[in-house]
């Protein structure tokens, strides 16, 4: 028989959204939990004192003081070749894009560029405690091979795949369309389902693909089971009036990607700051969903996201960095971050909306929910253990905490990567600090 793994905390996971379950009914919290691991799986959360005495006596347990495990973040949106611009100064999209952006891609076509690159990102996540990501390569096959090599590594579950790019970019930046789609075959033949991971067809937004490229997308996204389709849509008011004039015969920018059946369930559009009603209807009836990336969106001077919105129309929403238009790797950031943006538009953002939004939302999102999310049995054993006393203000501020929510609010306001004391993917140790 296979060995059982313990791990002893406090113990925090959400169950369902609290904009549908209730705040209450969302979650379930165990002051002193065990998570009971094996196979790289959860066997089962639940008190210590009722599980402990169930374990065989020769399972050891590692108990963590003053912390609490959650379920490893999930990060529904990020560049991995933009590690090298995070934090570039001064403009919006589309001059971000031509400056800091396109010449660090180009970089990608060197394979040991990429590798390097690929190592220092895939670090970065699991220092933050994020171990699933839907992730943006480079028009450069190998950028993806070099991202998915370390992945499968680590054994983590991941998506990615290679930019399609065929107009209005740098020559050294673009495929065809016919190229795009070969290579991303390849690709697909390559990589997903290979371990835990997934590939996603990636053209980067309507302008820098044609309608060929656009239609071959999507002939490609319907070709293989549960193959993704990851893009941007409605960003930046530049962006979208761009889209306006390269697709004319479009009703809006959404309607691009749906004449060339690039929605439907596993399609993520991030951003979607400047969506109308019809818009968010169409992407909830499609079972499309959308990234918020609240540091990206502030950064860049994009706008502010209605969450609200979406959830009135029952829209998927998971929760992105978009690093590097994003300013951190960290879940906590981006949530520390979304509070605010809600703040701006009279909305409010709830801790246990924040942590459903961090693991089992973005799962939803990602149509992954039956692997990812929780701590229910069976799921992978995908998780990460907080330091509640990771800097002196975070402890100082988490005692005078009289409620767990208080806690939670605090904890994720204040944290980054400094309280992610220790990181596990399929039951193994990925990142200690
Ligand atoms: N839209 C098209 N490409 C990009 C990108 O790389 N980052 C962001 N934030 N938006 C985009
Ligand atoms: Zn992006």
């Amino acid at each position: 028989m296979s060995q059982i793994q313990a791990f002893r905390a406090a113990l925090l996971h959400s169950l369902a959204d609290p904009a549908e379950a209730g705040n209450a009914d969302s979650h379930a919290y165990f002051d002193d939990g065990l998570l009971l691991v094996r196979d790289g799986k959860v066997l089962q959360a639940g008190p210590a004192a009722e599980l402990l005495p169930t374990l065989p006596a020769d399972v050891p347990v590692r108990h963590f003081a003053d912390a609490l495990i959650c379920p490893g973040f999930i990060d529904t949106h990020i560049h991995y070749p933009q590690t090298g611009v995070i934090a570039s100064y001064g403009t919006q999209l589309l001059d971000w894009l031509n400056t800091y952006t396109f010449p660090a891609e180009a970089r990608f076509a060197d394979p040991r560029h990429a590798s390097e690159g690929a190592e220092v990102f895939v670090r970065e996540l699991l220092r933050n405690g994020t171990t699933t990501a839907l992730v943006f390569g480079t028009v450069h096959p190998q950028s993806v091979d070099a991202f998915f090599t370390v992945a499968e590594r680590l054994d983590l579950r991941m998506i990615a795949g290679k930019v399609l790019m065929d107009r209005n970019a740098p020559d050294n930046l673009t495929d065809s369309a016919e190229s795009g789609y070969t290579q991303s075959k390849a690709l697909i033949e390559r990589w997903h389902g290979k371990g835990r991971l997934h590939y996603a067809v990636t053209p980067r937004f309507a302008p820098t693909s044609s309608p060929e490229q656009l239609a071959l997308a999507g002939k490609l996204f319907a070709e293989y089971p549960g193959l993704y389709m990851h893009t941007h849509l409605s960003e930046n008011r530049g962006e979208i009036d761009w889209v306006k004039a390269l697709f004319p015969e479009r009703r809006d920018y959404l309607d691009v990607y749906e004449h060339y059946q690039l929605n439907g369930p596993r399609a993520v559009f991030a951003h979607g700051v400047h969506l109308c009603d019809d818009q968010c209807a169409r992407l909830a009836g499609s079972g499309s969903a959308i990234a918020f990336c609240p540091t990206s969106n502030l950064f860049l001077g994009s706008g502010l996201f209605d969450l609200a919105k979406m959830e009135r129309h029952g829209v998927r929403v998971g929760l992105g960095t978009d690093v590097g238009g994003g300013t951190s790797f960290s879940q906590l950031q981006s949530l520390g971050e979304a509070y605010k943006v809600l703040q701006l538009q009279g909305q409010s953002l709830t801790p246990f909306k924040s942590l459903y939004l961090a693991t089992l939302g973005g799962a939803k999102a990602l149509y992954l929910d039956q692997h990812l999310g929780n701590f229910l049995p069976g799921k992978d054993a995908d998780f990460v253990v907080l330091d509640l006393k990771a800097t002196p203000l975070i402890d100082y501020r988490l005692r005078q905490a009289r409620s767990l929510e208080e806690k939670l609010f605090a904890l994720i306001t204040l944290g980054d990567d400094r309280v992610v004391q220790e990181t596990f993917a399929a039951g193994n140790s990925v990142h200690r600090r």
